[in-house]
């Protein structure tokens, strides 16, 4: 079979790892990929976002199955158009993937389905906006209505700071379109916990939990950042916890999308607050999770190809879905600087024991090197028996991977080692 993945990140290289482990697989082209992939995939330089182009070489070169792995060619409905070539795919159609295009289409949805999430009003001038937050209480958090890599949510911490977040979002527009309407919710606490799950609309199959480390510095300290690691499974998300979401939260959104006649097929991701007063929905994506991918498809058992497939067939019910029942982490080791400014171009090397176990997000070839060509540069990661065993392991990767001007933090999983021992 020749499968094509749209996308060249972490989370791109990992779902090819697992796709490439079917034998039934002969080749896997990736959109446009990167050049430390290339090893595990042929790169091909087609932008994730050119909609056009991806059809024309999915159908040009007899691509048995794709994959389509970012928010944006997902929202822009990159699987219709491939659906309506023939071409079987992964991942929600356009009106699905609205999901995690638009807060306040998932906000509403929410609200009418009775599905629990932060209370919180839409604004779409912004006069209203800055009159509300007038007596608000704070903190309050500020979302942008559309895609905003992964930037379009402030937490204002006073009236101050929300008003400069309206600003920003509503006038100055930097996340463009996606500014044109706002989301203002309750500050809510609690650990956060990332379920990816499964679903064809008529059977939902969460993954293993895990847990992201957002935040740029140990501690959690710093900017926020795409992810500089994650564990799996999450020691918050215990069996109970599990058995709540699923039926205050999962079905029912399952149903919702199918009630509004969207339904949703594909890898939906919750990402969760465990609050005092019970689980909420943070955040919907349509798509896997990056980094949580990296831990996630790693501890799965089950041919991760053969699952896909019966997604898009709506057949699911039907495949077994199983997990190991080790831990896993990845620590992300970034361009020093980042999310902020950094240099790039640095020779990447690593020894041949450890190449498997990494998956490369910003690299790219040049000269017949690997070299550094993003913020996030790759994933190190490692399964074991047990969390700090693999914490452990992922560590001394780490060290068998060389960049100049590298960066990570150093407690990747740490929070969750604290919560074990509270057990
Ligand atoms: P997102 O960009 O949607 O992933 O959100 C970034 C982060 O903002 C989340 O991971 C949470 O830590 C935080 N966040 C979002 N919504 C809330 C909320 N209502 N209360 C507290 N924190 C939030
Ligand atoms: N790790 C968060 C995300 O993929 O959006």
């Amino acid at each position: 079979m020749k499968i094509m993945v749209v996308g060249g990140g972490g989370r791109e290289h990992a779902i090819i790892s697992s796709i490439r482990k079917n034998p039934a697989v002969e080749c896997v082209y990736a959109l446009p990929g990167n050049g430390g992939m290339a090893a595990d995939a042929t790169c091909v330089p087609i932008a994730a976002t050119d909609i056009d182009a991806i059809v024309a070489f999915a159908v040009e070169n007899k691509i048995d199955y794709a994959v389509v792995a970012p928010d944006d060619p997902l929202v822009l409905g990159a699987v219709d158009a491939l659906t309506e070539k023939g071409i079987p795919c992964f991942g929600p159609n356009k009106a699905a993937a609205i999901i995690e295009g638009s807060k306040v289409f998932s906000k509403n949805l929410m609200k009418k389905y009775g599905i629990p999430t932060a209370a919180y009003e839409v604004f779409g001038k912004p006069a209203d906006a800055l009159k509300y937050l007038d007596n608000a209480s704070y903190p309050i958090v500020i979302k942008a209505d559309g895609l905003a890599l992964g930037k379009g949510v402030i937490i204002a911490n006073d009236l101050a700071e929300a008003r400069a977040a309206i600003h920003i979002i509503m006038e100055d527009k930097v996340f463009g379109k996606s500014g044109n309407q706002v989301v203002i919710e309750e500050f809510l606490t609690g650990p956060e916990v990332s379920v990816l799950a499964f679903t064809d609309g008529k059977t939902m199959v969460p993954m293993v939990s895990s847990m992201d480390h957002k935040r740029a510095l140990d501690h959690d300290k710093g900017l926020n950042t795409g992810g500089m690691g994650t564990i799996a499974p999450n020691p918050y998300y215990t069996e109970e916890i599990a058995k709540v979401c699923m039926e205050t939260i999962f079905l029912p959104t399952m149903a919702a999308m199918n009630a509004e006649g969207r339904t949703f097929k594909g890898c939906l991701y919750f990402g969760l607050m465990l609050t005092p007063k019970g689980p909420r929905v943070i955040e919907y994506n349509c798509r896997f999770g990056d980094p949580e991918t990296q831990v996630v498809l790693p501890l799965l058992e089950s041919d991760l190809l053969t699952v896909m497939q019966a997604v898009t067939e709506e057949r699911l019910a039907e495949v077994e879905v199983k997990f190991s029942q080790g831990s896993a982490c990845c620590v992300v080791m970034a361009s020093k600087g980042y999310p902020e400014k950094y240099e790039k171009g640095f020779e990447i090397t690593m020894s041949e024991a450890v190449r498997p176990h990494v998956f490369v997000a910003g690299a790219a070839l040049k000269d017949g090197k690997v070299v550094t060509s993003g913020g996030r540069v790759l994933g190190v990661t490692a399964v074991e028996e047990t969390l700090p065993a693999a914490i452990k392991t992922a560590y001394a990767r780490v060290g068998e991977v060389h960049f100049d001007n590298a960066y990570w933090r150093s407690d990747i999983g740490g929070r969750a080692l604290a919560a074990l021992e509270e057990k």
